[in-house]
């Protein structure tokens, strides 16, 4: 009965799937960004301007240590948490690893009306940014169990498709 962890870049839906990937498996979910914010007692866009990147890195992993204790949880994780492999580690160590991904230009449009929240994507030029982040990290992307595409599919037919492929382990 191991954790579903949801991984994959900014916009590709973790949060709205793993909500309802929890609901329809009777499990509890848990958002990491939000565990974040609410250890820190402050805003994601606010600990990146107070702490830096490297600050904000350092929270994520001490939510992740926490989070990889769970027992048959649902966890949804920040867009960058593949990239620490000792994050990676107990995530994997704690269950299968789903990696949810998405085309740029869905990633743009799914990002935009909430861009502020997402201090990466607040340059100039964020469908530049995107294309530029999501290549760097495909190979951290890729160490997830199993990967689901998200374009043009809706909420429930992602989590279908979930349910189904982590039936052997769930
Ligand atoms: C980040 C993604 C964000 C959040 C932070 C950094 C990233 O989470 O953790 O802004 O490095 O990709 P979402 O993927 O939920 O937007």
């Amino acid at each position: 009965m191991e954790n579903i962890i949801l991984v994959g870049f900014m916009g590709t839906g973790k949060s709205a799937v793993g909500q309802l990937l929890a609901r329809k498996l009777g499990r509890s979910f848990v958002d990491l960004d939000e565990r974040i914010e609410k250890a820190a007692g402050k805003p994601i866009p606010v600990i990146f301007a107070e702490q830096g990147e490297a600050g904000f890195r350092k929270l994520e992993a001490e939510q992740v240590r926490e989070a990889a204790r769970l027992k048959q949880h649902v966890i949804s994780t920040g867009g960058g948490v593949v990239l620490n492999e000792e994050n990676v580690r107990a995530l994997k160590a704690s269950g299968i690893m789903v990696c949810l991904t998405a085309r740029p230009d869905v990633i743009l449009q799914r990002t935009l009306p909430t861009r502020s929240a997402r201090p990466l994507l607040a340059g100039e030029d964020p469908g530049k940014r995107i294309e530029e982040l999501m290549k760097l990290r495909e190979p951290f992307y890729a160490r997830a169990d199993i990967t689901v595409e998200s374009s043009d599919r809706s909420i429930e037919d992602l989590v279908d498709e979930i349910m189904q492929r982590t039936k052997k382990d769930g």
